[in-house]
């Protein structure tokens, strides 16, 4: 924030003025009010953060900073969890948070036409104000943006059932780093005209273009939730489950969420609000919720294919949600992973993906890597998506610095390689995974990947240093 501006960047920031007007360019110093993200209280910092209108503010924003080789970080939600966004006082920050209407709904074609700094949860919500609905789902909805969900490709806890972001768009708008709109606001399902560009955006973490619009794919509203929680002790109950449940349920399963004991603890305990809904000894929990359209059978369905389940020994002990209320209040156990962050400042996060198969040997693996490297005192929460095959882990130890980060990630990292698993499953790269990218992508796949950034940002000046670098360096 005292950093001097450059001759330079005054010129850039003089021409945004002209360009967006004076209420469209923040000084660095009201930047500095905002805080770096929902995780990190840091004084957000930037030589301005750049709040266009409309797309072809956008665009002429982005024409100037591609003349002056200047960086732009698009700024969503402040919620992503692997640095995507992080900034330097040399860098302008996008924000679209003028540009977060909903544009259209149309029921007949169930999509939905959104500009892409609308919140998720404002998205959900004018979804269901037209009987219909849009699926995706995370902890973060109220905060994080869909421009924000689309650049990181987010997941959250209805995957199974309706994918992730990248299947949910069907067309964007975006904008390319010289500042050339692309309009492609599809609205079909099939449209195999050539290359699906939008796909290069989903999930491109901002080092590609700024989207700016995107159309969704609405789903019928659900008229019936059933939701239980269930306990067990053998982890092959647990998989069981997920295919009797899978089977019996037809297509209505949409959540299958898994906690290992530890973590069950974590949010059942104080100073974690909620109290256990089952008794803390069981070695997993699953949250299982169905979303269905027969409000006169679909409780009754549910229960009968939990009693199967219950037949077949595939859990111990369960408590079915009998209302709203109960249904939050087990959301809550699982969705409460603040717990990790507040109890235990500067525990390490992944979130890894691998197949269910090789889950239960890689959580050992990882466990008794930690344990053995750190102590009886160290710390390691499992959960995570399981009908995903995605486990979030998130390690503690008393010792830990943020300088050991490379060792924590070498316990986690080793066996997954041997599991055929990813470093990332829907949390992304941004600064934290970047140099874990090769262990999950070939050296042709991000030679590939730098071709791109190139080609489509070549002054890199969008969101650079994230996800790789351009030119290549040593793996750690
Ligand atoms: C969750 C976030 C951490 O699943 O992805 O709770
Ligand atoms: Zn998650």
């Amino acid at each position: 924030m005292s950093t001097s501006v450059t001759a330079t960047q005054q010129a850039t920031l003089d021409a945004l003025i002209s360009t967006l007007g004076s209420d469209g360019v923040l000084p660095a110093s009201e930047v500095a009010q905002r805080q770096s993200s929902w995780i990190d209280p840091a004084p957000l910092q930037a030589l301005t953060l750049l709040r266009p209108r409309t797309t072809a503010e956008v665009a002429a924003a982005l024409a100037i900073c591609h003349a002056a080789h200047q960086p732009v970080i698009v700024y969503g939600g402040g919620t992503n969890l692997v640095r995507a966004t992080e900034s330097t006082p040399g860098d302008i920050l996008l924000s679209l948070e003028r540009m977060a209407g909903i544009i259209d709904i149309d029921a007949a074609n169930r999509t939905m036409t959104v500009q892409a700094g609308a919140p998720l949860q404002r998205v959900q919500e004018a979804a269901a104000a037209a009987d219909l609905f849009f699926p995706l789902d995370l902890a973060a909805r109220g905060s994080a943006t869909i421009g924000g969900c689309i650049a990181m490709n987010a997941g959250g806890v209805r995957v199974l059932r309706y994918g992730v972001m990248r299947e949910l768009v069907l067309g964007l708008e975006a904008v390319r780093a010289e500042g050339t709109v692309l309009a492609g606001l599809n609205h079909m399902l099939k449209n195999n005209a050539g290359y699906d560009l939008k796909q290069l955006f989903i999930g491109s973490e901002g080092t590609l273009g700024v989207v700016t619009q995107a159309v969704l794919r609405l789903f019928p509203a659900p008229r019936t939730t059933s939701t239980a929680l269930l306990g067990m002790d053998e982890f092959a109950q647990v998989v069981e489950l997920l295919h009797l449940l899978q089977r019996d349920l037809g297509g209505a399963l949409a959540t299958f969420e898994v906690m290992w004991n530890d973590y069950y603890r974590l949010t059942t305990t104080p100073p974690a609000p909620a109290r256990p809904p089952l008794s803390q000894e069981y070695a997993y929990y699953v949250l299982v919720e169905t979303l269905g359209g027969d409000e006169q059978n679909d409780r009754r369905h549910f229960e009968r294919a939990l009693d199967h389940a219950a037949h077949n020994g595939l859990f111990d002990d369960a408590v079915v949600a009998g209302s709203e209320r109960q249904r939050a209040e087990l959301w809550r156990v699982r969705e409460d992973s603040e717990q990790i962050e507040h109890q235990h400042h500067l525990a390490f996060g992944y979130d890894v993906s691998l197949p269910i198969g090789e889950m239960e040997e890689y959580v050992a693996d990882v466990l008794s890597g930690i344990g053995l490297h750190f102590g009886a005192d160290a710390r390691c929460w499992v959960y995570g998506h399981l009908g995903d095959g995605n486990l979030h882990i998130n390690v503690w130890a008393p010792q830990l610095e943020p300088g050991d980060a490379g060792r924590v990630a070498a316990i986690v990292y080793g066996p997954l390689r041997l599991a055929r698993g990813s470093i990332s499953a829907e949390h992304g790269i941004g600064l934290d995974k970047k140099a874990y990218l090769a262990l999950s992508r070939t050296p042709e796949e991000i030679a590939t990947m730098r071709l791109l950034k190139r080609t489509l940002d070549p002054h890199n000046i969008l969101n650079p240093g994230k996800l790789f670098d351009l030119e290549e360096t040593t793996s750690p």
